[in-house]
């Protein structure tokens, strides 16, 4: 079974790509990874925040453990941790790709336009085979217009694909009026890939202690039908290699993924779920499930059931939303 694929220019030994976690703050973490067999990893983002916070020594976005599960600390890693800052980054990330033999793409979270592309150069120099833009933007502010988030994720993405000569992706969120808008936007300006979609961070309510509370959750399959839609939608219609990430947890979450489209499927939640070995059962079952079905490369698979190729590309639009409301309907599922 032949596995291998391509991840924008990058050659992987297989499409599965473990995303930014806690799992890659250490090296034997970013071992770990490697040796369950993933066929590249993202290192978890280096924070502007962070950067700021050396000056500053102010910024806290998480001052205090989420209950919800423990690793997700590690999502934006406390400033009293481990070294996080960019010298500490840029030496693990350059002791990570001398250790693993596999593409080691970091992972850049900025804020301001400025501020990016230092930080990319220096990340390119530690051996980085590609970086990606977490564009993590809140427009938490309701003067701030859709097209100036755009902009923002535009400006941001022009100045680093400038400033190095890696293959740069962006993490999209989903909250764009129209996510395939922006793609093609990010696409046209030379994207080399486009990860759909970021899972954005919503504090939940203490009642006890009357208090917002960050939160991290782990994410569970049906978080994937937004992303795995728009990557079915979008395979064909950029040139930029499409990465899924979200919602990964058995292989049928992976087999479904590439026939979306997906050049690359990203795993978070499952590995930290059951750990960094788990990557072994989701390829085997990816496997097992071409040979069943009498796939030989993932090239045959891929996006064998994206809306460009399909008869039905209207399932994925308005008509499958009235037929899916229909048949709730029929079904006695829904109340109105
Ligand atoms: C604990 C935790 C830490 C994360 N850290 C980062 C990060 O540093 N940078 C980033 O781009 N995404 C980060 N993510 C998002 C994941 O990379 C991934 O995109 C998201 O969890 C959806 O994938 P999943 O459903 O497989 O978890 C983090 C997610 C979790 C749960």
């Amino acid at each position: 079974m032949d596995l291998s694929t391509g991840y924008m220019g990058l050659a992987l030994r297989n499409p599965l790509v473990a995303s930014p976690s806690p799992l890659s703050h250490t090296l034997d973490g970013i071992r770990r990874l490697a040796d369950g067999g993933v066929g590249a990893i993202v290192m978890f983002s280096l924070f502007e925040e962070q950067l700021r916070e050396r000056a500053e020594r102010t910024y806290r976005l998480v001052d205090e453990p989420a209950e919800s599960f423990p690793e997700a600390l590690g999502y934006f890693p406390s400033v009293a941790g481990e070294d996080v800052g960019p010298g500490g980054y840029l030496d693990l990330l350059e002791r990570a790709v001398s250790a693993v033999g596999i593409p080691v793409i970091a992972s850049l979270n900025g804020v301001t336009p400025e501020s990016w592309t230092g930080y990319a150069r220096a990340m390119q120099d530690a051996g980085a085979a590609a970086i990606e833009l977490n564009i993590y933007y809140f427009p938490a502010d309701p003067e701030i217009s859709g097209p100036d988030v755009e902009q923002r994720h535009v400006e941001v993405f022009q100045r680093v694909k400038a400033a190095v000569t890696v293959p740069v992706a962006v993490k999209l969120k989903p909250y764009f009026s129209s996510p395939g808008a922006i793609a093609l936007r990010l696409d046209e300006a030379g994207a080399d890939g486009l990860v759909l979609f970021n899972r954005f961070l919503y504090p939940d309510i203490d009642l006890d202690r009357l208090a917002v509370r960050p939160m991290v959750d782990l994410s569970s399959p049906a978080d994937a039908r937004l992303p795995r839609t728009w990557i079915a939608l979008l395979r064909g219609k950029v040139r930029a290699s499409l990465a899924a990430t979200t919602g990964v947890e058995v292989p049928a979450d992976l087999v479904s993924y590439l026939l979306a489209g997906a050049d690359v499927v990203m795993t978070t939640s499952a590995l930290l779920r059951h750990g960094p070995q788990y990557a072994t059962e989701l390829l085997d079952g990816l496997s097992s499930w071409m040979r069943h079905k009498g796939f030989q490369t993932v090239d045959e698979l891929r996006g064998k059931l994206s809306a460009p190729d399909i008869t039905d590309r209207a399932a994925y639009e308005r008509a499958g939303y009235v037929t899916a409301m229909r048949a709730a309907n029929a079904g006695g599922y829904a109340p109105w």
